[in-house]
């Protein structure tokens, strides 16, 4: 049996970070859906008391703002924190065409894993910054939509300023499509990215899926 050494991987913040974004992505996606195409309704009532719509746009805005917020302090993170120095020394991986090079033999198992420098392959670290951008899009363009809905607190203030973006953006229904395109874009990421980390942990042997949720990996030691 090899023994291996255990290695402090992912900060609290990142793990966090990580398994918030999941949570509120599934929220998102599941409510988006709904405002998109109202999938169910209630029996009819002459009552006011329904409101279903406005309870699913809601849980769609509440975790819009969580979203917002994971994403902010995650990008924080990653610009200056300690710890997620290991994030930003996998650029020196991105730049080096070796890497690139051994890194798509590994995946189509013709060769070994390439030492990486830091903690995400160069094809991870483009389909992380891939993502990072869709973030900040659907992030935005949910924020124009938002000044719609509410007029006060934080809409108000954000008013003016999200009112500009629209315009730059084409108007109002160029936003939900660039918030819907951006869905599908984050949509296709996330099977994609499952599969990777499963491919990585069976094939690493090195606990790469238990890291994100105890912050430690198991590495083989040096030959
Ligand atoms: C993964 C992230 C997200 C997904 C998958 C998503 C998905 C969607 C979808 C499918 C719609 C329906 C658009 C339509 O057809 O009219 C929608 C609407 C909307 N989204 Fe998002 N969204 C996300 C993030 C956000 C964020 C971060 C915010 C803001 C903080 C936000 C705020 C809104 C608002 C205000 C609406 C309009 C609701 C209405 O009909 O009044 N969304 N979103």
């Amino acid at each position: 049996m090899i023994k291996r050494k255990i290695k402090f991987e992912f900060s609290a913040g990142l793990r966090w970070t990580h398994w918030l974004r999941a949570l509120s992505v599934f929220v998102l996606t599941v409510t988006g859906f709904y405002l998109a195409y109202v999938f169910v309704a209630p029996a009819t009532s002459d009552e006011p008391v329904l409101f279903l719509n406005a309870k699913f746009r809601l849980w769609h805005e509440i975790a819009g703002f969580l979203l917002v917020s994971v994403t902010l302090f995650k990008t924080y993170l990653f610009l200056v924190d300690s710890v997620s120095i290991k994030e930003r020394i996998a650029f020196m991986d991105f730049v080096n065409p070796k890497i690139w090079f051994q890194q798509i033999r590994y995946y189509l198992f013709l060769g070994e894993h390439p030492k990486l420098r830091g903690v995400y392959n160069p094809i991870q670290f483009i389909a992380y910054v891939g993502l990072y951008v869709m973030m900040f899009v659907i992030c935005i363009t949910g924020l124009v939509l938002y000044v719609h809905n509410f007029h006060d607190g934080l809409g108000g203030l954000l008013y003016d300023y999200m009112r500009s973006l629209e315009v730059l953006m084409g108007g109002l229904a160029m936003v939900r499509e660039i918030h819907h395109i951006s869905m599908w874009g984050i949509l296709i990421f996330v099977p994609l990215h499952i599969y990777m980390t499963i491919f990585n942990s069976i094939m690493g042997r090195e606990g790469s899926i238990d890291s994100i949720i105890s912050g430690y990996k198991f590495e083989k030691p040096e030959h």
